[in-house]
């Protein structure tokens, strides 16, 4: 069953972000409380840079448990993990360097690797290492369930690193692989999450601000069936929220 979305207005890109933060900070207690742990997924981009500093900051980090924090990436640029254009040196320096977060709760996508392919793969064998099912029991792992994922939503309706018209949008085994992201800015290969599993997550969040846009949001809002966009196949058989600015609506 596909829930309807639901969407939280705020003025600024800074009071979503507040809002966002103490959002995930809520998810967490919850997660750790029921479950002794919490996956979340982090997004790349801008937008997301005041939300971790958020989560970094007075009031919500203390009131996150980091020792059963764990944190993963919903996609990835081709680049050095110290690169300006990394979507891990944005986390790194907006929150991991800010908080005590065990270094083994930091489940970053290798772009060491010789290739974007490898980086994928061996970002899939990360993830199913992470999720396998506990030994002996019969259950078998399709997708994992992250408890709450991060996205941000691109001018041309991309999320995470799924973009209009890449095959990695028909991928229905893996669970993370890579593309050319020629279309991309920066134009460099991706790693991303694919569909599966962003829809496999408990819980996702769109993080999207300014006028540019718009008209991409009101059309994966209105005709989420319709719309050709990626973000627009984001239908999570949990929780959906997209966290705005007013000048969307
Ligand atoms: C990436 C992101 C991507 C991003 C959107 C929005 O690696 O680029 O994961 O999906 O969320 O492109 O980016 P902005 O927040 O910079 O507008």
């Amino acid at each position: 069953m596909i829930r309807k979305p639901e969407i939280r207005t705020y003025p600024s890109l800074e009071d979503l972000s507040r809002a966002a933060a103490d959002y995930i900070c809520e998810t967490a207690e919850e997660a750790i409380k029921e479950r002794n742990i919490f996956t979340l997924v982090l997004s790349g981009g801008s937008t997301p840079r005041l939300l971790y500093e958020e989560l970094a900051s007075q009031p919500i980090s203390p009131r996150i448990d980091w020792q059963r924090t764990h944190l993963f990436w919903g996609d990835e640029r081709f680049l050095p993990p110290d690169h300006p254009d990394s979507n891990f040196a944005l986390a790194f320096k907006s929150l991991i360097s800010k908080v005590d977060l065990p270094p083994s709760n930091i489940n970053r996508i290798l772009t060491e690797s010789r290739s974007a392919h490898a980086a994928a793969e061996a970002y899939e064998e990360t993830l199913r290492h992470f999720f396998r099912p506990p030994a002996g029991s019969e259950e078998d792992m399709n997708f994992p369930s992250f408890d709450l994922v991060l996205l941000g939503l691109g001018r041309d309706g991309h999320t995470a690193s799924l973009f209009p018209g890449d095959a990695a949008l028909e991928e229905t085994y893996r669970w993370v692989v890579a593309v050319d992201g020629a279309t991309a800015s920066p134009p460099v290969p991706r790693i991303t999450l694919t569909l599966p599993v962003l829809n496999q997550a408990d819980c996702v969040v769109f993080l999207v601000s300014g006028s540019r846009k718009k008209g991409v949001f009101e059309e994966i809002l209105n005709n989420p069936a319709t719309a050709a966009y990626p973000a627009a196949r984001v239908r999570p058989s949990g929780r959906l929220l997209w966290f705005i600015d007013e000048l969307l609506v």
